[in-house]
């Protein structure tokens, strides 16, 4: 089942981030649907603060970046095609076992599994930011049926 929830502070999408975070396993895979300025990197962000890390920027001039071994973090905003992705090491990123998070996945649909969690952020400058958590495949609905949207 999907899960839908609205947040209106930016610190509240870092924090529905964080409460994922909890529920990920090793090598999960977050797809971040969602215009410019949606928040994918702010709800990203808040993914890493519940592993811990508290660097999080946008990928955009670097297209990935490591979080350790433990997160993985694309923005294929630049990316044209599913080969780039793979040209830069994707296969080798998901055989590391990270939690890997990408943004603009749609530039790169051939590359995503087929079992993984699409979330959809609706809104962007001062409105409020609504989600959609769509799990694909039986882990990643265990993972949005535990959820707790608050
Ligand atoms: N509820 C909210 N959640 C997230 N960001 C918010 C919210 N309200 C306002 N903002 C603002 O919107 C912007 C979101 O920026 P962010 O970089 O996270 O977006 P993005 O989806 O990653 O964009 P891009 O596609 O450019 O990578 C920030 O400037 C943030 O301060
Ligand atoms: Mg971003």
């Amino acid at each position: 089942m999907n899960k839908t929830f609205t947040v209106k502070l930016e610190s509240e999408t870092e924090a529905a981030g964080a409460r994922l975070a909890s529920l990920l396993f090793k090598g999960a895979f977050i797809a971040l649907y969602g215009e410019l300025g949606s928040g994918k990197t702010a709800f990203t962000r808040g993914i890493a603060q519940g592993f811990g890390i508290d660097d999080i920027m946008s990928p955009t001039f670097t297209i990935v970046r490591e979080h350790k071994d433990a997160l993985f973090h694309f923005d294929a905003y630049r990316l044209k095609c599913a080969d780039e992705l793979y040209d830069i090491g994707f296969s080798d990123y998901l055989e590391r076992g990270g939690i890997i998070v990408i943004e603009w996945p749609e530039n790169v649909k051939e590359a995503l599994p087929v079992e993984r969690l699409d979330i959809h952020i609706e809104g962007s400058g001062d409105s409020p930011r609504t989600f959609c958590m769509v799990p694909r495949g039986k882990r990643y609905e265990e993972i949005v049926n535990a959820y707790n949207p608050l």
